[in-house]
C-alpha cells in the first residue's frame, strides 16, 4: 500500500515508518519543522512538508500523494511544559486532534482513501469508577477535571470522527522507549513523586510495540477503537520506583494528597490518583498483535539500559 503518515518525524512516526517499509509499504511522511525532510528521507520515506491546520494544504498533499491509507500521528508535544492546566499544554495538540483530523478525513474521502488510522490515547480517560482495568466498551470519564475538559473533548472528537468514517482510532498507553521520553528528566531529578498511596493505575506501551500494532491496524478491515497498551496496567506505587531504578535514579519521593494538590493542582491529582488502566485483549484478539515488551517491567529496563 501507499501509506501517508502525518507526523512521520514524531516519537511514534519515526518508529512506524521503518516498520511500514519493512512490511513492503511505500511511505509518504509529513513533517512540519525545519530539517524534517532529511529526517523523513533517512527513515526511507518520501517527505512532504505539511501543516495539518491548513485544510487546503492537507487536501492538496493527500490528492497529490494518492495514498491507499492515511495514518494520523501528528501531535504538538515536543518541548511542552506541563503545568496545572492540561488544556493549556495540549492546546495545539487538541487542534491537531480536531481540525487536523477533520481535514485529513475530508481529504481522504475526496481522494477515495480506503484506510484511516489515527492516534488516540487510553490513559486517564476512562471513568474513575469500578475496577482498575477498562476495555474499549467501558465509559469514558463523564466529568473530567475542568483543566482537562478540552483535551478530553478533543480525544473524544477524534475517536468518534475516525470510527464513524470507517477508520480505526488507537488509544495508546503512555509511550516510552526513547532516551528523551517525557518522564525521564523529572524522574531522574526526583521531581515526580508518588502521589498519596500511589494507587492510580497507568498503562504504558513501548514505542516499537505501538508501531507494530499500528501496522496491523492498517491491514484490518472495519472501524474500531483499540487500546494499545501493555499487559500490565499498574499502580504508580509500583511503576514509578521501577522506572527510577531502571534509570539509575534515587527512589521517587512521596507526596501526600494535600501537598500534591498544592503543587500540581486539584485536577492533576484527581487524574493521577484516580486513573484506571486499559485492557489490550481486543487488540490482541482482533489485530493478532503480540508484544515484544508485554510489561513495562522488562520494557523500562531494556529502554534505559546504559
Ligand atoms: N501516548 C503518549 O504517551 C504520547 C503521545 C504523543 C506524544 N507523546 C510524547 O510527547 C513527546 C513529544 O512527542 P513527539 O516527539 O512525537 O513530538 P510532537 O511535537 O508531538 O510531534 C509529533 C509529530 O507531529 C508533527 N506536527 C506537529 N505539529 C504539526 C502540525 N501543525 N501539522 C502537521 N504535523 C505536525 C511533528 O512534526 P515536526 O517533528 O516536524 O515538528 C511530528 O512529526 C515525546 O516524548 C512523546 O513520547 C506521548
Amino acid at each position: 500500500m501507499r501509506v501517508f503518515v502525518a507526523g512521520a518525524t514524531g516519537a511514534i512516526g519515526a518508529r512506524l515508518v521503518p516498520q511500514l517499509i519493512e512490511h513492503g509499504h511505500d511511505v509518504i511522511g509529513t513533517y512540519r519543522s525545519a530539517g524534517g525532510a532529511e529526517r523523513v528521507e533517512a527513515l526511507g520515506a518520501e517527505p512532504v512538508a505539511l501543516d495539518l491546520l491548513d485544510a487546503r494544504a492537507v487536501r492538496q498533499a493527500v490528492l497529490e500523494a494518492k495514498p491507499d491509507a492515511i495514518v494520523h500521528q501528528a501531535t504538538a508535544l515536543a518541548g511542552v511544559r506541563f503545568g496545572r492546566s492540561l488544556d493549556r499544554s495540549f492546546g495545539p495538540t487538541n487542534r491537531l486532534r480536531t481540525e487536523g483530523t477533520d481535514a485529513l478525513l475530508a481529504a481522504a474521502r475526496e481522494a477515495g482513501v480506503q484506510r484511516f488510522v489515527a492516534q488516540s490515547f487510553a490513559s486517564y480517560r476512562y471513568a474513575r469508577v469500578g475496577g482498575p482495568v477498562k476495555t474499549e466498551d467501558d465509559p469514558l470519564d463523564p466529568d473530567p477535571p475542568a483543566m482537562a475538559s478540552q483535551t478530553n473533548a478533543a480525544m473524544r472528537h477524534l475517536d468518534e470522527a475516525v470510527t464513524s468514517a470507517g477508520g480505526i482510532a488507537l488509544r495508546y498507553g503512555g509511550f516510552y522507549g526513547a532516551a528523551n521520553d517525557g518522564l525521564v528528566r523529572p524522574v531522574r531529578k526526583r521531581q515526580f513523586p508518588v502521589i498519596g498511596t500511589g494507587g492510580g493505575i497507568s498503562s504504558f506501551i513501548h514505542l516499537d510495540d505501538a508501531a507494530a500494532a499500528t501496522v496491523l491496524a492498517l491491514g484490518h478491515d472495519g472501524a474500531g477503537l483499540y487500546n494499545i497498551v501493555d499487559d500490565e496496567p499498574a499502580p504508580m506505587s509500583e511503576w514509578l520506583p521501577a522506572l527510577a531504578a531502571a534509570l539509575g535514579a534515587k527512589p521517587p519521593r512521596h507526596a501526600p494528597m494535600w501537598l500534591a494538590r498544592l503543587i500540581a493542582g486539584q485536577g492533576m491529582v484527581m487524574m493521577a490518583a484516580g486513573s484506571r488502566g486499559a485492557s489490550n485483549a481486543k487488540a490482541k484478539r482482533e489485530l493478532g498483535w503480540t508484544l515484544r515488551y508485554p510489561s513495562w517491567r522488562e520494557g523500562f529496563a531494556a529502554a534505559y539500559r546504559s
